[in-house]
C-alpha cells in the first residue's frame, strides 16, 4: 500500500481497517436530487452524451464532494454505457428509463465490438483522470461497471423489469447463447474497468442490481463465477485496486458471494439485517451499507433512528457507511447533510 492510500479513510476501510467515524459515500450521490446537477444536465442533448462528455461528467462527479466532502467520489457514468460502447443500441427516454434493442440472436451478439468499445469508452477514462486530479487528498475515486448478469438482463429484456422474465427465458431456453453473451461481457468488463484503474480509479465497484431475481444455482453460475473471473483478472493487473460488489437482494446466497466472488467489500442492500451480516459474513470482507434511501427522503426522527440502527450494528468490523440502494430524486439535499453529520459524530 502506498503512502497516499493511508491518508484516505475509505481506502483504509476497504483494506480491512476499522475506521471510526466510518467512511461514508452514497450510491447515486450525483444526480437529480441536486439542483446543480439538474442545471448542468439541462445543457446536454441526451443522457449518454452527458456521460461521455468528460467536462460535464467530471463536474457532476465533483458536485457532491463540494457539498458534503464524502470520503469517496464515484465516477459519473452509467452501467449501460458499456453495452452502448460495444455497439448495442441503448437510449434513455426522459421519464422512462433505459430502452435497449432486445438481444435474442447470435447475429446480434456477433455485432458487439470490443475495439469500438475502447474507442467509444475513451471519454470515461478522461473523466477519471480529470476527477482524480481535482479531488481533495483524503477523497478516493471509485470507478464502476454493471455486473455481467445485470447488464445482460437489460440487453436481453430491453428495459427494466420486476422479474426479467424475457432475460430468464433466454437464460434457461438458450443457455449457449446466454452463456456466450455473459462471457463476452466478462471480457469487456475486465477491459473497461482495467482502463478506469489505469486512468486513476482507486476502487472499482460492480453493480449487480438484479442479482436477486436468480435461483441459487443461477446466482452461482451468473453472479459468483463471473464476478470471481473479473476480480481475478483485475487483481492480477492492478494488485492495489480494491473491489466492491453489490449483489442486490442476494438473500441467503450473500454468504457464498462474500466467500467466493473475490471482492474486498460487499455492499449490503436495504433488506439485509446489518447485525446479521456483521456476524455471518467472512471477517476479511469489508461491509458497506445499508440505510434505506427512503428514510433519507423522510428525514427527522425516522432518519435518525434508522441511521443509528446501522451505526450500532457495525460493531468492530471494517465498515463503510452507505445506503442500501441509490439516492432517489425526491431526496432533500439538507437530509443528506444531516445524515453525514450524524455518521461523523459517531465514535
Ligand atoms: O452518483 C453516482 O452514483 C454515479 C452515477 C450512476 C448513475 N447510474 C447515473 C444515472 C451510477 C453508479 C449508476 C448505476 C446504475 N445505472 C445502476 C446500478 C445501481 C442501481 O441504481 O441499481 C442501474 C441499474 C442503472 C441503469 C439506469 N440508469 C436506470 C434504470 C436509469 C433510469 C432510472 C433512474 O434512476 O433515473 C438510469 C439513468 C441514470 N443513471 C440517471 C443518473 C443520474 C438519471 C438520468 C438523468 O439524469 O437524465
Amino acid at each position: 500500500m502506498d503512502g497516499m492510500t493511508r491518508t484516505k479513510p475509505f481506502l483504509a476501510a476497504l483494506g480491512g481497517e476499522v475506521i471510526r467515524p466510518a467512511p461514508l459515500w452514497l450510491m447515486r450521490q450525483a444526480g437529480r436530487y441536486l439542483p446543480e446537477y439538474r442545471a448542468l444536465r439541462a445543457k446536454a442533448p441526451d443522457f449518454l452524451a452527458f456521460c461521455l462528455n468528460p467536462e460535464m461528467a467530471a463536474e457532476v462527479t465533483l458536485q457532491p464532494i463540494r457539498r458534503y466532502h464524502t470520503d469517496a467520489a464515484i465516477l459519473f457514468a452509467d452501467i449501460l454505457v458499456l453495452p452502448f460502447a460495444l455497439g448495442h443500441p441503448v437510449t434513455f427516454e426522459a421519464g422512462e428509463g433505459p430502452r435497449l434493442e432486445p438481444l435474442t440472436t447470435r447475429a446480434q451478439l456477433d455485432r458487439l465490438d470490443m475495439a469500438r468499445a475502447v474507442e467509444v469508452g475513451a471519454p470515461i477514462n478522461e473523466t477519471v483522470r480529470r476527477v482524480r486530479a481535482a479531488l481533495p487528498a483524503d477523497v478516493a475515486l471509485i470507478g464502476f461497471a454493471g455486473s455481467p448478469f445485470t447488464v445482460a438482463a437489460y440487453m436481453v429484456e430491453g428495459h427494466g423489469s420486476r422479474d426479467f422474465a424475457a432475460a430468464k427465458a433466454l437464460m434457461y431456453g438458450d443457455a449457449p447463447l446466454f452463456d456466450a453473451l455473459m462471457n463476452h461481457l466478462v471480457h469487456a468488463t475486465i477491459a473497461y474497468l482495467s482502463a478506469q484503474a489505469d486512468a486513476g480509479a482507486e476502487a472499482l465497484m460492480l453493480f449487480d442490481s438484479w442479482a436477486g431475481v436468480l435461483s441459487p444455482a443461477m446466482f452461482d453460475r451468473h453472479v459468483i463465477v463471473p464476478t470471481a473471473r473479473i476480480a481475478a483478472a483485475l487483481k492480477a493487473r492492478h494488485p492495489h485496486v480494491r473491489l466492491i460488489g453489490f449483489p442486490r437482494q442476494a438473500g441467503g446466497s450473500l454468504i457464498a458471494y462474500a466467500e467466493g466472488a473475490g471482492v474486498d467489500a460487499v455492499a449490503l442492500d436495504t433488506a439485509v439485517p446489518p447485525a446479521w451480516a456483521a456476524a455471518a459474513l467472512p471477517r476479511n470482507v469489508t461491509l458497506q451499507g445499508n440505510l434505506d434511501p427512503l428514510a433519507l427522503v423522510a428525514g427527522g426522527d425516522a432518519l435518525r433512528d434508522e441511521t443509528e440502527g446501522v451505526l450500532d450494528a457495525m460493531g468492530d468490523r471494517p465498515w463503510i457507511f452507505n445506503l442500501g440502494h441509490g439516492v432517489v430524486p425526491q431526496t432533500p439535499p439538507e437530509h443528506v447533510a444531516a445524515l453525514i453529520a450524524q455518521v461523523r459524530a459517531k465514535r
